[in-house]
């Protein structure tokens, strides 16, 4: 019989259910093959705090969001223990052997691609399976959670929509998506959003507020503005540019305290997301006398049951992963290709994010129909 080791890591994304019991179901399904799960990410593989997936626990959790497994940022060679910071990898691939694991199946997005990399580097048979809300993992078409996100932010829009009519106000919202635009362009779009912000294109602040005017003068007494987490003005996007800098010069000069401290420095600054949002709303009402109004859908986003695109999604994944297993690949992403699937090499994924090239067609769709981008 073979064993396969299942994971979820990084955010929860609705859909990881469905493809675990994807998973479970196909390897069961053959007859040669048991499965077991690891809570919470990495953590539980380094832990040995597992569970064996038996047919009746893949029962009626399709629907359900997040994961039955729980999941956790940790990361194997970065992993707090006893208030340090160590490389456990190791303990990892003991563990690995442990379990007589014939693979081990990641479920991540493009941290989770990276940290399965370093166990496939390893030795291990290792597979991915590419799911986050963000849609920005490079190799594949499209991640799952990433259907039902957009699906749910654009349902909040919806919403705002008609309180910004009824009160003649600008409402600013602020969509997930990491360093990338997809949620926000796609909820944007979707919604009929007035303005949409994302980070692939830094924004003029002033040419926000005249879209926004010019609306005014059209009779428009209302604008909805989708923010993208990661969007930045153009003044934000050169400071974060040289602080991006400043970081890889202090890493390449290998001095621990300036490479600590450029690192920090960096981090403050996008932690600091929602405050560049508030700060936009805010003068967007200086700018255009207009009330505006700041809302921030958060980790709604990644809640609550998945869109049935999501299940489909996760469900070809999960079970193409076990035939990939039987076949005996390893190392490799199980990719979105069209209508199919495709096993991308883990080292071709890793270190690279997906996002919206600025000739994609959603981005002139958007233009199309009036929807000003922030350039
Ligand atoms: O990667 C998914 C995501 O939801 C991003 O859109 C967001 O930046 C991040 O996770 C939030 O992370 P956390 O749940 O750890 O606050």
């Amino acid at each position: 019989d073979k064993h396969i080791g299942i994971l979820t890591s990084g955010g929860d994304s609705p859909g990881l259910n469905a493809a675990i019991r994807a998973i479970g179901k196909t390897a069961l399904d053959t007859g040669r093959m048991e499965v077991v799960g690891f809570r919470d990410g990495f953590r539980g593989l380094m832990e040995n705090r597992l569970l064996r997936l038996e047919r009746s626990m893949l029962s009626s959790i399709l629907t359900l969001g997040g994961t039955i497994l729980g999941t956790s940022r940790d990361k194997p060679h970065k992993m707090p223990v006893g208030g340090e910071m160590m490389d456990m990898t190791e303990v990892m691939c003991d563990n690995y052997h442990r379990h007589n694991l014939d693979a081990l199946v990641c479920i991540g997005g493009g941290g989770t691609q990276k940290n399965a990399f370093r166990l496939a580097e390893r030795g291990l048979t290792v597979l991915t399976l590419p799911k986050t809300i963000d849609n920005d993992v490079a190799g594949t078409d499209v991640t799952f959670g990433f259907s039902t996100a957009m699906e749910i932010a654009t349902e909040a829009i919806d919403r705002l929509h008609s309180t910004a009519h009824s009160h003649h106000r600008i409402i600013v919202v602020e969509v997930m998506g990491h360093n990338a635009g997809w949620l926000a362009l796609g909820a944007g779009i979707a919604s009929g959003a007035d303005v949409i912000l994302i980070p692939e294109i830094p924004y003029d602040r002033e040419k926000v507020a005249r879209a926004i005017r010019q609306r005014q003068q059209r009779g428009k007494n209302f604008s909805i503005v989708v923010v993208a987490e990661g969007a930045l003005s153009i003044n934000e996007k050169k400071t974060l540019d040289k602080l991006r800098q400043d970081k890889e010069k202090a890493k390449e000069a290998k001095n621990d305290r300036a490479k600590k401290k450029a690192q920090e420095a960096y981090q403050a600054f996008t932690r600091q997301r929602t405050t560049h949002t508030l700060r936009l709303s805010q003068q967007l009402e200086e700018m255009t006398g207009l009330e505006s109004r700041l809302t921030i859908l958060g980790h709604l986003q990644r809640g609550g049951t998945p869109s049935a695109t999501d299940r489909v999604l996760a469900t070809k994944l999960g079970s193409a992963c076990v035939r990939y297993i039987e076949e005996g690949i390893g190392g490799v992403m199980v990719a979105v290709r069209g209508e199919g699937t495709e096993p991308i090499p883990l080292k071709d994924v890793v270190n690279r994010r997906k996002v919206v090239p600025l000739d994609h067609c959603w981005l002139e769709s958007a233009r199309n129909v009036g929807t000003f981008l922030g350039d």
